[in-house]
C-alpha cells in the first residue's frame, strides 16, 4: 500500500519535471550551471578544437511542437547563435562558423525567406551590437549577389564595425553552398591562369583553400549539427574533409551551452589519425 503511494508520488514528480522541461513530449532539459561549470572545466585541461562549424538545424520542428509559426523558430535560432558564440568565445574557440542560410534555402516558401532575411537585418542591426562589444569579428561567406539590398548593407556595416575585432572570429554562412564556392573559387584561378597570372600546373590544394570565401581562417576541427539530419547539406564541403562530425537531435533553438560543450568532448576523445596508423 505505502509503496503504492510513493509510486505515484515519483511518477508525478517525474511527469511535472518533463513538462518544466519544454514542450509535450520533449525530453531535453537544457544547462544545468553546475554540470555546465564542471564540464567546462574539464574540456578546457583537454585540446580545443580551434575552428567549430554549427549547422544550425530545427528550428521549424522546434516552433511546430509548439504549435508556432516557423519564423518564430527561426527568431529563437537567431537568439541562441547569439548566446552559443559569446559561450564559444568564453571556452576558448578562436573561430566559429554558423551555416545560416543555404543556396539551397531559396526553395523555401517566399513568406518564410522573406522573413529570414528581415530577421537577419534586424539581428544585424540591434542583437549583434552586443557581440561588436564582445569583441567578434564578423565575417559573411556566400553569394553576395542574390541578397536583397537592406540584407546586404547590414552585412557590409557590421563586417566593417567588427573589422579590428579579434577575440573571436565568426562566420556567417549566408546564401552558403559548398560547391557554389569552389565553383566561385574555380573561375577566379582560371581567370588568373587564362590571364597568364598562374600555370594550370602550378594550382594546389592551398590555393584552392585560399580563393575560396574562408581563405585565412583554418580549416574546422568540429563539425556539429542539431536536429539529428547525419549529413553535411552542402557545407564547408573542402574544408571539412578532416572535420570529426557531431551530430544530436537537440533541435537548435534548444541547443545549450552544455550541449556545446558535450559536443567538444567528444571530439576530444576522438582518434584524429588523418590517414596515418
Ligand atoms: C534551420 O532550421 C534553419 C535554416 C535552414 C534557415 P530549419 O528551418 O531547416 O528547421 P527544420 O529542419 O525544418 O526543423
Ligand atoms: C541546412 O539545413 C542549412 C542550414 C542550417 C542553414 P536544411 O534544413 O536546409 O538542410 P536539409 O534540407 O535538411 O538537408
Ligand atoms: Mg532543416
Amino acid at each position: 500500500m505505502e509503496r503504492n503511494v510513493f509510486s505515484r508520488l515519483l511518477s508525478g514528480i517525474r511527469r511535472l519535471l518533463k513538462q518544466r522541461a519544454g514542450a509535450p513530449g520533449e525530453q531535453h532539459v537544457g544547462d544545468m550551471a553546475d554540470d555546465v561549470d564542471s564540464l567546462k572545466e574539464k574540456v578546457s585541461q583537454g585540446k580545443l578544437p580551434v575552428h567549430v562549424g554549427i549547422i544550425m538545424d530545427g528550428n521549424g520542428r522546434w516552433a511546430k511542437r509548439r504549435g508556432l509559426p516557423r519564423l518564430s523558430g527561426h527568431a529563437a535560432g537567431g537568439r541562441k547563435a547569439e548566446e552559443i558564440v559569446k559561450f564559444a568565445q568564453d571556452v576558448g574557440i578562436k573561430h566559429i562558423t554558423l551555416y545560416v542560410f543555404s543556396t539551397e534555402n531559396w526553395r523555401r516558401p517566399k513568406d518564410e525567406v522573406d522573413g529570414l532575411m528581415n530577421l537577419l537585418v534586424d539581428m544585424f542591426e540591434k542583437r549583434f551590437d552586443d557581440l561588436v562589444n564582445y569583441g567578434a569579428k564578423i565575417r559573411i561567406i556566400g553569394r553576395r549577389d542574390r541578397l536583397p539590398h537592406n540584407v546586404l548593407r547590414a552585412i557590409m556595416n557590421v563586417e566593417e564595425r567588427t573589422r579590428t575585432n579579434s577575440r573571436i572570429s565568426v562566420n556567417l554562412a549566408i546564401d552558403y553552398g559548398g560547391r557554389d564556392e569552389i565553383k566561385r573559387a574555380f573561375q577566379r584561378l582560371a581567370k588568373k591562369a587564362a590571364l597568364g597570372e598562374i600555370s594550370p600546373d602550378d594550382i594546389g590544394e592551398e590555393d584552392i583553400s585560399s580563393h575560396l570565401d574562408t581563405s585565412g581562417v583554418p580549416d574546422p576541427d568540429l563539425i556539429i549539427r542539431t536536429g539529428g539530419e547525419k549529413r553535411i547539406s552542402n557545407f564547408l564541403i573542402w574544408q571539412s574533409a578532416y572535420a570529426e562530425l557531431v551530430v544530436t537531435p537537440v533541435l537548435w533553438p534548444d541547443f545549450s551551452r552544455q550541449d556545446l560543450l558535450m559536443a567538444i568532448s567528444e571530439y576530444q576523445q576522438r582518434d584524429r589519425r588523418f590517414g596515418s596508423v
